[in-house]
């Protein structure tokens, strides 16, 4: 016989008929209900066991986490809480599960502890749904961008120049780590390398999108990026997926427009396909948030939130009027900011992003024009000489959900910052023939794919919503 999914048998049309069944064991009560997941759906299904004629020792082996086999008659069910139920005919263990040992008890356990399970910890609901929501949205961001003429490019994660300068890079060698080669001056001598250089793992496929930008006209990248920045917050990660547009001919205006509707698309997606997992992490986000003091407490439900986020335009403003925004605001004026707002051209903190978000428009920010010294060296130059033509989408309770920017297409001027900022021209002579050969405005942004599940989930913290969680001094698993 084929073997169906839970989701397929309550959707309730293959009642009477006889089924084939095959997952783990949530729980077993009264030695005669077996509650069944197989991961298709947040839903067990119910599945009665007639124990007379199920000897002994098979009995005891019917544990939490065991896998089973059962095939059966779908019938509709007499209790409650349930349409159909599972009328067991024949049981098979598949692969046993001692229970005294078993770490995912059927009961609440903290984040913290399945963090440290990180294996087992898809087994909850909470990481099920969360893991069935960041499928989903991976899907939907395919879908945006196929759907809308954009060619997905496969960037390389090796990368030989670190020219970006998005974050501390990790190194790849080949080198023997106890006795590499040396240069006269005992430095390490990558010429001796498998590159024959030194390379690094990416922290962004940008500089490499924009040359494919430049003779496909729209693309983006969808793959991991590494930064080896040392900073333990609920929002880093040290490896973590970035969604990278970049379209010719865009300028900064069309790059917002595009980040706006690509980010509505995937949530009205979310929002259409993915109701039982969001249901259940509404309902976590509520107990969450229960303990919190009622001041800190957030005012929408989750599914409100999206919807807000959905059936809102984000506030666009430039850099100076948020600096006066924030320089003139009582938080600042009272000393509550870590770092003051004075001088402008300061780099803004999380705290600052998140008072303009939270505290003062309440939706989602765009932010542009930024002081050209706190932002890349390959964003483009106002007229005024001091600003770029940078863009920061923020969110609520997250902070930046994406950076982007229109590109410097002026050869002479791009050769300037490089100058300026001390970096090799001859590591972007590759870059630098997109200006010489048919150079055009171009413009593009990066999302933090874990941030936008994040903001999806209700989830608080960017390890819970990306399986295997890198960060400093965390590599297990
Ligand atoms: O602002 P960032 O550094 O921009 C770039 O890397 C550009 N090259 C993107 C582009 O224009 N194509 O990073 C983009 C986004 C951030 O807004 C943030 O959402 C996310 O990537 N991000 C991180 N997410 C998790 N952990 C980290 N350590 C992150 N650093 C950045
Ligand atoms: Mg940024």
């Amino acid at each position: 016989m084929k073997k169906t999914s839970v989701l397929e048998l309550l959707k309730g049309e293959k009642t009477s008929q006889k089924v084939l069944l095959k997952g783990w064991v949530r729980t077993f009560r009264a030695n005669r209900f077996i509650s069944i997941n197989d991961g298709s759906t947040l839903n067990n299904i119910q599945c009665v066991l007639n124990f007379e004629n199920t000897e002994e020792a098979v009995l005891k082996r019917i544990a939490t986490g065991a896998s089973l086999s059962v095939e059966g008659t779908l019938v509709e069910s007499q209790g409650k809480g349930q349409n159909v139920e599972i009328q067991i005919e024949h049981l098979q263990i598949l692969g046993d599960s001692n229970p005294e040992e078993y770490p995912i008890q059927p009961k609440r356990h903290s984040l913290e502890f399945l963090r440290e399970n990180a294996h087992l910890r898809i087994r909850t609901n909470t990481f099920a749904a969360v893991m069935r929501v960041r499928s989903a949205l991976s899907f939907a961001i395919h879908q945006y961008f196929q759907e809308n003429g954009f060619n997905h490019v496969h960037t390389p994660i090796i990368t030989g120049s670190d020219a970006e300068g998005a974050g501390e890079m990790f190194g790849v060698s080949a080198l023997n780590k106890n006795t590499p080669p040396r240069k006269e001056d005992g430095s390490i001598d990558f010429s001796k390398d498998f590159f024959g250089k030194e390379t690094h793992l990416t922290v962004s496929g940008q500089l490499e999108a924009e040359t494919y930008a430049m003779a496909l006209g729209k693309v983006y990248t969808f793959g991991p990026t590494f930064r080896a920045e040392n900073s333990n917050t609920s929002r880093h990660l040290a490896e973590f997926w970035m969604v990278e547009p970049e379209v010719a001919f865009n300028d900064l205006n069309d790059n917002m427009d595009l980040s706006e509707s690509f980010i509505k698309y995937t949530l009205k997606y979310i929002l259409e396909n993915c109701r039982k997992d969001l249901e259940f992490l509404e309902q976590r986000l509520l107990q969450e948030e229960k303990a919190k003091p009622a001041a800190e407490r957030s005012e929408m439900t989750l599914t409100e939130k999206l919807k807000f986020v959905l059936e809102n335009e984000f506030k666009r403003i430039s850099y100076t009027e948020a600096f006066e925004i924030l320089r003139n605001c009582k938080a600042n004026k009272k000393k509550k900011f870590k770092y003051p707002i004075v001088e402008w051209g300061v780099d803004l903190q999380s705290e600052h992003e998140r008072y303009l978000v939270e505290k003062h428009f309440k939706s989602p920010v765009i932010l542009f024009d930024y002081p050209a010294a706190i932002k890349a060296f390959y964003m483009r130059l106002n007229e005024d000489g001091k600003t770029v033509r940078a863009m920061d989408v923020l969110f609520p309770g997250i902070g930046e959900m994406v950076g982007g920017s229109q590109r410097e297409e002026r050869l002479e001027v791009l050769k300037e910052k490089i100058k300026a900022l001390d970096i090799d021209e001859k590591e972007l002579w590759w870059y630098l023939d997109t200006r010489k050969y048919g150079t055009a405005v171009h413009s593009g942004f990066g999302l933090g794919f874990e941030r936008l599940v994040l903001f999806v989930t209700g989830m608080s913290n960017i390890r819970d919503v990306i399986p295997f969680p890198r960060t400093p001094l965390n590599a297990s698993f």
